[in-house]
């Protein structure tokens, strides 16, 4: 029996398409209870009810939850070690936590370590790719996209650009950037399942001739991805309204540049207007919202549904370390409570959707992850779908499979998580 040729038994679920805001029965969700996955090699080879043959290893976990591994479409690998870093809102915390946890990383050995922490973390909370800041040294970059190919994981980072208001330790120039850039997409863009994000940090700690040059990169290969951050507090508002006085919003400093495009993912997006929200649907880009740190630093309510109702797509992400989770159902709880507090309400399936099918779309991604579906690479995930008996019992009582799904992910956490697999093989950290 070929060891890479196996089946995996439990209660399926992904998504075939959006669902529909407040929608609780929604046609896109694919429930298949106690079926197979059958994975050759990296792939899904197919999906049934009935057992496989002998030639298949048989993996069974009869009664768990199976879904496609999660995508963190916002997530900072440095900031592990910042995480829950005590009061401070955005831009002091940035420069009395984050900074200096940031400037450790030009150590090689803090940069490899750190990098191999993240990777096996992201796996441990139920995550299999993501989108990722590193931080601003070439070398640790290196070793993230190196972390990332050894354990066979989709992952899609750049070195951080920042050539002002950054401490000097951790301050570029535009030519070194580019140039350092340039050797970085050379060697790992397209290597193995990774794939390079142009990352200027945020408006306020790029001049205007390094977001020029980012806006060079990504006209040079259409495959290039950006990530930044933007409208995440009022006070950073405020800041680049004075920074770019001719913007006519902070979303313009990048639009006016080019920056928006159909693989662009900017962060927050908490304090846009109407034009701003029209500006990211003509061009397709993605916001990140990412909920527990909003909440963690205060920065406000991001309202989802105008953002939907205005057409741009909107992911779930753990923005680690200003989020206080990696684990992406912890950060769909707070997507919860965060819409409850603008008088909104966040299904189990718009939820679940923004972290697999949502999330692989918003990264052009969707014909390859977030669905358990032939062909597709055998990033899967296998979840308890309780451990308390007070859980347990609750979700007994449940109706029907949202006020089931809802409960699970309302309630739980990466304790849940039985097994990870990437590109069809189980991790050893949950195994
Ligand atoms: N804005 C600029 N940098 C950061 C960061 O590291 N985290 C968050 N949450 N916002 C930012
Ligand atoms: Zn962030």
């Amino acid at each position: 029996m070929a060891d890479d040729t196996w089946a995996l038994r439990g209660d399926l679920l992904d998504f075939t398409g959006e669902p529909a805001w407040g929608q609780l029965k929604p046609s896109q969700v694919r429930w298949r209870p106690d079926h197979w996955l059958l994975v050759r090699g990296q792939r899904i080879e197919a999906v049934q009810a009935q057992p496989p043959g002998p030639e298949w290893r048989r993996v069974d976990h009869a009664g768990r939850l199976v879904l496609p591994g999660f995508i963190d479409t916002h997530v900072h690998a440095p900031q592990l070690d910042v995480l829950a870093s005590y009061g401070t809102e955005l831009l002091d915390w940035l420069n009395h936590h984050t900074f200096p946890a940031e400037a450790r990383f030009a150590d090689p050995q803090t940069a490899q370590d750190g990098a191999q922490r993240f990777v096996q973390a992201l796996l441990r909370h139920g995550t299999t790719a993501a989108m990722a800041f590193s931080t601003v040294h070439e070398s640790a970059t290196e070793a993230l996209f190196a972390a990332a190919h050894a354990a066979g994981m989709r992952l899609i980072t750049g070195k951080v650009l920042m050539d002002r208001h950054v401490p000097p330790e951790l301050q570029d120039d535009v030519l070194g950037a580019e140039q350092a850039c340039r050797r970085l997409i050379a060697r790992w863009h397209g290597t193995g399942r990774l794939a390079y994000a142009v990352t200027p940090r945020f408006a306020p700690t790029s001049t205007p001739a390094q977001l020029d040059m980012a806006a060079r990169l990504l006209r040079e290969d259409q495959g290039l991805y950006l990530q930044s951050h933007v409208a995440e507090t009022q006070a950073e508002v405020r800041w680049v309204g004075e920074l770019f006085p001719e913007a006519r919003s902070y979303l313009d400093v990048y639009d006016s540049r080019g920056l928006l495009h159909r693989r662009t993912v900017l962060a927050h997006g908490i304090w846009l207007d109407d034009q701003d929200r029209a500006r990211l649907q003509d061009e397709g880009a993605t916001l990140a919202h990412s909920p527990t740190s909003n909440l963690f630093l205060g920065s406000g309510l991001f309202h989802w549904r105008q953002a939907q109702a205005a057409g741009v797509r909107v992911c779930t992400a753990s923005d680690v370390g200003g989020g206080t989770s990696l684990n992406l159902l912890r950060n769909l709880a707070a997507a919860y409570q965060v819409q409850a507090l603008l008088g909104e309400r966040l299904t189990a399936w718009t939820a679940l959707h923004s972290v697999t099918l949502g999330a692989a779309q918003a990264l052009c991604l969707d014909h390859e992850i977030g669905r358990l579906e032939p062909g597709c690479t055998a990033d899967v995930a296998v979840w308890d779908w309780a451990q308390d008996p007070v859980v347990e019992h609750r979700l007994s009582l449940s109706r029907d499979l949202h006020e089931r799904l809802f409960a699970w992910f309302m309630l739980g956490d990466e304790r849940l998580l039985r097994s990870v697999v990437v590109a069809g093989r189980a991790q050893a950290a949950t195994a």
